[in-house]
């Protein structure tokens, strides 16, 4: 077993990026030195003898651990992303902006024998990036800091996939255009109604096809004893257009 590996106690759970020094957990402290002799689904207990689970550092791990800098994607509509852009594991994607990551790193998790190019203006989000990448272990993401839409005039690659998240993103569809291979796909992500319409209205004026705009609701349930209902907590989080080229 080696780290990262992440130390769960019901719905507590923490990263563990090395296997010394301390952790202080909200039940006392755990010496990490002590991982070294275990085994996934072995317990570690605190010095008030309260016992954490051992167990690997999964994909779902990358959404609870990352760090953040920029507000980033949900699953929820990652997972939408990747189901509708035929995602293949060796395409050749361009993210803007990277962000805290999250989607850049789920796409090339998904991705293992292709490459994702990612852009962000801000050195300040791509480092905490950098750091996430280096947790998951992630080696096909190939950071860039600057603007995207000059990034993407220096470009001579052609792209399977292109996804938006960032400001101006009406004004690089002409740029996506040109930089995807006929059959390729652009997804858009905006957390407003109206930018999400300007895109769509941009997408078909440069000859996208098969576009479609949606937001993705997950509701949760509540299953308590006295019953199950839907939790009062709305996940809203934005809305997607996707376009294919051809
Ligand atoms: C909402 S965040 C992206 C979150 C990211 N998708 C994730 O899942 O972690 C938007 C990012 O776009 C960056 N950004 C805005 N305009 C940009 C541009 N023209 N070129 C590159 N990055 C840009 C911002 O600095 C910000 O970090």
């Amino acid at each position: 077993m080696k780290p990262p590996i992440v130390l769960s106690r019901g719905k507590l759970s923490y990263l563990v990026e090395k296997f010394e020094g301390e952790l202080h957990t909200h039940h006392g402290v755990i010496k990490l030195e002590e991982l070294k002799g275990k085994s996934f689904g072995d317990t570690i207990a605190t010095h008030l003898g309260v016992e954490f689970k051992i167990i690997p550092f999964k994909l779902a791990e990358f959404f609870k651990h990352f760090k953040r800098g920029a507000t980033p994607l949900m699953p929820k509509d990652i997972g939408a992303i990747i189901a509708l852009t035929s995602l293949s594991p060796d395409s050749m994607i361009f993210d803007a902006g990277t962000g805290s990551g999250m989607l850049a790193a789920y796409l090339a998790y998904f991705n293992k024998f292709g490459e994702v190019l990612t852009v962000e203006k801000r050195k300040d989000f791509a480092m905490i990036a950098k750091r996430n990448f280096k947790i998951a272990g992630l080696k096909n993401i190939h950071q860039v800091i600057g603007d995207a839409l000059f990034v993407a005039d220096g470009l001579k690659k052609e792209f399977d996939l292109v996804v938006l998240d960032m400001k101006d993103d009406v004004a690089f569809i002409p740029k996506a255009k040109k930089m995807l291979r006929v059959g390729g796909y652009i997804a858009i992500y905006n957390p407003y109604i109206e930018s999400a319409r300007n895109v769509y209205e941009e997408l078909r004026k440069n000859d996208f096809r098969e576009l479609e705009a949606f937001e993705i609701l997950k509701i949760d349930l509540d299953i308590k004893r006295v019953g199950t209902r839907t939790s009062t907590t709305t996940w809203h989080t934005g809305y997607i257009v996707i376009g294919r080229k051809y």
